[in-house]
């Protein structure tokens, strides 16, 4: 008799908004040979897309509306209980819109990655493709990062550029950003599944060296 496969990794991703970050690794988690298993999918908007992509590929979800508690406390913990039922291996927020508090980024250290759209350290916070607009930049792009306790200021595993065009509006540029982030998400996720990414205490380990500056997707 053969012995059953390992399990492999789980996922838990959480998203606030339209989930196109979700469906880019929804898909490649379809791939035979991916080396994780999208778990569930957790929001803090009730009636988000996201939810819905979810839904379309059984995968289960819960909804945490941060507009049931009082505090930030209060739903980081139910959040945090809500995260714990499913016991993850890797934490993957994709689009997810709320500041975390720091117990519960220590709670889940070293297992939740983000993805930011911008070339951090540059332009961390809100309203990236507009900033970058008006700074006249030439290059922007996107970044995925583990998560610390520094707001978009954990160590940096990847990131891919996108070139600036003269006529680019916020729309079109961010556009753009989200083509390449469609790319790079599911191939960051792909290297913490298989081990090849850890977080270490002074920056991130790549197949087990230190990695002096983040992997790089070319310019589109
Ligand atoms: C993405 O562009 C992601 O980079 C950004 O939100 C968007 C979510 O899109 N994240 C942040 O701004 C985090 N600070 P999606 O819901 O279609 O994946």
């Amino acid at each position: 008799m053969k012995a059953d496969p390992a399990p492999l990794p789980t996922i838990l991703v959480l998203a606030s908004g339209s989930g196109t970050n979700l469906q880019a690794l929804i898909d490649a988690s379809r791939d035979r040979d991916f080396p994780g298993d999208i778990v569930a999918v957790g929001c803090n908007k009730p009636g988000a897309f996201a939810l819905e992509r979810a839904a379309q590929a059984n995968i289960k979800t819960f909804v945490i509306n941060h507009k049931d508690y009082g505090s930030r406390e209060e739903f980081d913990g139910a959040l945090m209980a809500e995260i714990r039922r499913h016991n993850p291996d890797l934490i993957v927020l994709a689009g997810f819109m709320r500041i975390l508090t720091e117990d519960f980024v220590r709670a889940f250290r070293g297992k939740m990655l983000n993805i930011h759209p911008s070339l951090l350290p540059a332009y961390t916070g809100l309203n990236t493709h507009q900033r970058v607009l008006e700074a006249g930049d030439k290059v922007h792009g996107v970044s995925i990062h583990f998560v610390t306790e520094e707001l978009d200021g954990g160590p940096v595993i990847a990131q891919a550029e996108v070139a600036v065009q003269e006529n680019d509006t916020p729309d079109s540029l961010a556009e753009r950003v989200q083509q390449q982030e469609h790319v790079l998400y599911p191939i960051v996720v792909r290297w913490f599944c298989e081990g090849r990414i850890q977080l270490a205490s002074d920056g991130v380990l790549f197949d087990g060296a230190p990695l002096s500056q983040p992997m790089r997707l070319p310019a589109s």
